[in-house]
């Protein structure tokens, strides 16, 4: 090719096509570390499937394709590929569609790279989506480089990639009377875990060959071995043991470059979301300014977390209970089948807590989680979240659902101590009481304070991350790709 990384083309910047999957929790990321390449003058494209871009374009106007271009040495190139799914932005995203979608988005990023191959300035390098599968097979095909994001911490990473190991030596599947309890003490660079903090969906009781979700979540592990290096969204100083001895142990190229939307606002200024697949409602953040000082619990749960109605209904009766000032998110497709958030929570619960709470549909998370007047935050662990709350020195109330979340617990909890879980690990149901008193602990008791410090401790280790770790390797990879040192 003509351009590329580094292969004697001068003046011609190397091309970097990134592929997200079409998640809020993973567009943030990759937009944010487009934005960082852009600013450092890689030529970037964006891949966008067509029911994120339809959202994002209802949602922000004709503008949506290269937000603040201004700040960046190059525009982004936003390149839309189809993905199978309805683009009503009214419909909520099929889960079930998910895996299906991943393919046709791979077909048409196929189609886009052989297109792309042809041009002058040709693309030197892919970094894809960890969700996606087809990442190493597409790279071989074009006589690619690439990079796997992470966007997850590598602690959680180690301990899904250790899994066979677990299955091996009998862990898993977790069968039997105190199977989930039993310790793991031999994972290099892991401080001990037990059988319950491992990824939930590869955390199966039944044949682990029987269950195509494991299958299909222990190969996004193995398809990890095949990438030239694994960005994590995450702080090198956070987790440094992990990193070395993934490296080491397992010989992985580990790079951490977070936490991404950080490193994005550094180069533009601006921490303003580029892709919101729901409508922000701003304001919250005039009600926040009325509040007192770490006084207002923050509850949200991701853009992915549907809950039971009973569990929706005990949060809001401990809530009721504790008295606490609380700024609640429940998105329109929080529980399927209900039209109204009045319909979902406990009959008259607005109406009482008016005076001290307040229930929208979408946050601006980041400028929440900035605000002097939060003092916890009531978190299901989804990676992004937990990064968000840490780098903003807010401490956290852990009530995981899915994915690595309960992960993400044990560490924020046993390793990092800047949060507290809402429930006890072998507590079978939500409960009104456990809820009342988990809140009032996080907001107001001793335990909570000292979270609470340790979380501003690593606000400050992020930060200086920010200008030391992850700028550095930042840095070094925009240095690879100018020089081809894939
Ligand atoms: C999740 C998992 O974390 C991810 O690993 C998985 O692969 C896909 O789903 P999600 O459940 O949405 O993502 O949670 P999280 O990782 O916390 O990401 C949510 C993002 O949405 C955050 O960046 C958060 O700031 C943003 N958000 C959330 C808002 O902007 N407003 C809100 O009201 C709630």
């Amino acid at each position: 090719g003509e351009s590329g990384c580094g292969n004697g083309s001068g003046a011609a910047s190397p091309h970097v096509v990134l592929v997200p999957l079409p998640v809020q929790g993973h567009l943030n990321p990759f937009s944010s570390l487009a934005h960082c390449l852009a600013a450092s003058g890689i030529s970037v494209t964006l891949v966008r499937a067509a029911r994120a871009n339809a959202i994002v374009s209802e949602i922000q106007g004709s503008a949506a394709s290269s937000p603040l271009p201004h700040i960046l040495a190059r525009p982004i190139r936003v390149e839309v590929v189809p993905d199978g799914m309805t683009s009503d932005p009214k419909q909520p995203l099929n889960p079930n569609k998910v895996r299906e979608s991943i393919e046709i988005i791979g077909k048409g990023v196929d189609g886009l790279l052989e297109k792309l191959m042809r041009e002058k300035d040709a693309p030197c390098c892919l970094i894809i989506d960890h969700l996606i599968g087809w990442g190493h097979d597409i790279a071989l095909k074009y006589g690619l480089p690439w990079m796997m994001l992470w966007m997850g911490s590598a602690s959680a990473f180690s301990v899904g990639f250790h899994v066979p190991e677990l299955v091996s030596r009998g862990y898993i599947p977790a069968v039997g009377e105190g199977a989930k309890d039993r310790m793991i003490d031999f994972v290099p660079g892991l401080s001990p875990f037990s059988v319950r903090d491992v990824p939930k969906p590869v955390r199966i009781e039944e044949d682990t060959k029987a269950n195509p979700f494991f299958q299909f979540f222990m190969s996004i592990y193995y398809k990890a071995k095949y990438a030239d290096r694994i960005l994590f969204d995450s702080v090198y100083d956070l987790e440094s043991s992990v990193a070395e001895a993934l490296r080491e142990e397992a010989g992985f190229s580990v790079c951490h470059v977070g936490p991404l939307f950080m490193m994005s606002s550094q180069t533009s200024k601006s921490s303003a979301r580029t892709v919101n697949l729901l409508q922000e409602d701003d304001s919250c953040l005039s009600w926040l300014d009325k509040q007192q000082e770490s006084s207002v619990l923050y509850i949200s749960f991701g853009s992915v977390v549907t809950l039971e109605y009973d569990v929706i209904s005990e949060l809001a009766s401990g809530l009721e209970a504790s008295g606490l000032h609380f700024l609640w998110v429940i998105r329109p497709d929080a529980l399927s089948g209900k039209a109204s958030v009045e319909e979902l929570l406990p009959e008259g619960f607005i109406d009482r807590t008016h005076s001290r709470g307040c229930v929208i549909s979408w946050a601006p998370q980041l400028a929440v989680l900035a605000h002097p007047s939060i003092g916890a935050f009531l978190t299901h662990c989804g990676w992004n979240s937990v990064l968000e709350s840490l780098s903003h020195g807010v401490p956290m109330l852990g009530f995981p659902q899915q994915a690595e979340q309960n992960t993400n617990l044990k560490f924020i909890v046993h390793d990092w101590k800047v949060g507290l879980p809402l429930l006890q690990p072998n507590m079978q149901r939500i409960e009104l009481t456990y809820v009342q008193d988990a809140m009032t602990v996080i907001m107001k008791k001793d335990e909570g304070k000292e979270v609470r410090r340790n979380a501003l401790h690593f606000k400050k280790v992020i930060l200086n991350a920010c200008n030391g770790s992850s700028k550095s390797n930042l840095e070094k990879l925009v240095q690879d790709f100018i020089s081809g040192n894939l």
